[in-house]
């Protein structure tokens, strides 16, 4: 009891000595987070992740959604830094352009915490840690499995395959990377050739778009799509059906996400292939925040762990994905 009220009693002090708003923000982290958009599937899963495992943590969010624009990234970040948040998280739209609001933030004295995507800069003591996919595996895993696709391998001995890429956004990091491991292991594969390559900013409706430009320039010679991410390819999807052809059997697809829609669609019979890319960032985001404000040592790099989900696994697979 005594202690008890020794304790309220050094609380009623602490406020009086420096006003009711600091004493109680001390024991709560203030995190601010610059999200890329809602352009997905993955996006909103990713979203609602961070958001319930700061509530979860106790953990104050401030949260701002940038539209996919890098500008409004920018100033999500500096009004971090004018409200002297402990820890500042991103997902950055595009890898370039951070440095000179990254060295502000640095003298600012707040940590940034880099997740899902990275970003290219040269003095890399601007971020203390960065959480994500190995996206250039990604892409590997997906050109891998189309390589060793038995319907695609008769293609290949009979003459060339034709590829169609729907890239992501312009400038991101899993546009870019995504790309290299495709055609790193593609390399090695005369017969499989990318006839055409075009951003779907990583959306349903560009993805269709694209796709049915990719329709009338090539028509019956596509003989696979690769996306680099579900949403471009359920929109390309539609286009091909509204093309007459048989999404999953005229143009064999595979993409990247493993979002529930992609299983949706796997388990009708139209995509082939999903390789995974876990937005499920949220808890592991917490605990870097936690330990950076507690002043302990964090890893620069921690790598999710993903699988590749061919269609004959998506029934089996489907009432286990959580988003
Ligand atoms: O950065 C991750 C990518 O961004 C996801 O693959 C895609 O769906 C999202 O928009």
């Amino acid at each position: 009891m005594k202690r008890v009220l020794f304790n309220v009693a050094s609380a009623v002090l602490l406020i009086l000595a420096f006003g009711p708003g600091l004493a109680l923000a001390k024991d709560k982290i203030v995190l601010g987070f610059s999200q890329v958009g809602a352009e997905s599937e993955w996006r909103t899963a990713n979203t609602q992740s961070i958001k319930d495992a700061a509530a979860k943590e106790g953990i104050t969010l401030k949260f701002s959604d940038a539209q996919q624009k890098q500008e409004n990234q920018i100033k999500a970040i500096r009004s971090f830094i004018a409200q002297r948040v402990d820890v500042i998280a991103f997902s950055p739209v595009v890898e370039t352009g951070w440095e000179p609001v990254l060295r502000e933030a640095k003298r600012a004295g707040i940590p940034v915490v880099l997740t899902d995507r990275s970003v290219s800069v040269k003095d890399e003591s601007l971020w203390v840690s960065f959480l994500g996919s190995d996206f250039v595996e990604e892409g590997r895993r997906a050109a891998k499995w189309l390589v060793d696709y038995a319907p695609v391998k008769e293609l290949a001995a009979k003459g060339e395959v034709n590829i169609v890429e729907l890239q992501g956004t312009v400038g991101s990091a899993p546009a870019i990377d995504r790309k290299k491991g495709f055609e790193e292991i593609l390399k090695n594969q005369p017969k499989f050739k990318i006839i055409r390559s075009q951003t779907g900013d990583f959306t349903r409706a560009k993805g269709k778009e694209v796709m049915e430009a990719f329709l009338k320039a090539e028509g019956k010679k596509i003989n696979v799509l690769y996306a680099h991410n579900d949403d471009m390819a359920i929109g390309a999807i539609q286009a091909i059906e509204e093309a007459g052809l048989k999404p999953g059997k005229d143009i064999v697809i595979v993409s990247i996400d493993a979002v529930k829609g992609a299983f949706e669609a796997m388990i009708a019979g139209k995509l082939n292939c999903s390789v995974e890319c876990s937005p499920l960032l949220g808890p592991q985001l917490m605990s870097i925040v936690k330990d950076v404000v507690a002043g302990k040592p964090v890893p620069r790099r921690i790598v999710t762990e993903e699988g590749v989900f061919p269609q004959e696994t998506a029934a089996k697979e489907f009432p286990n994905r959580k988003y």
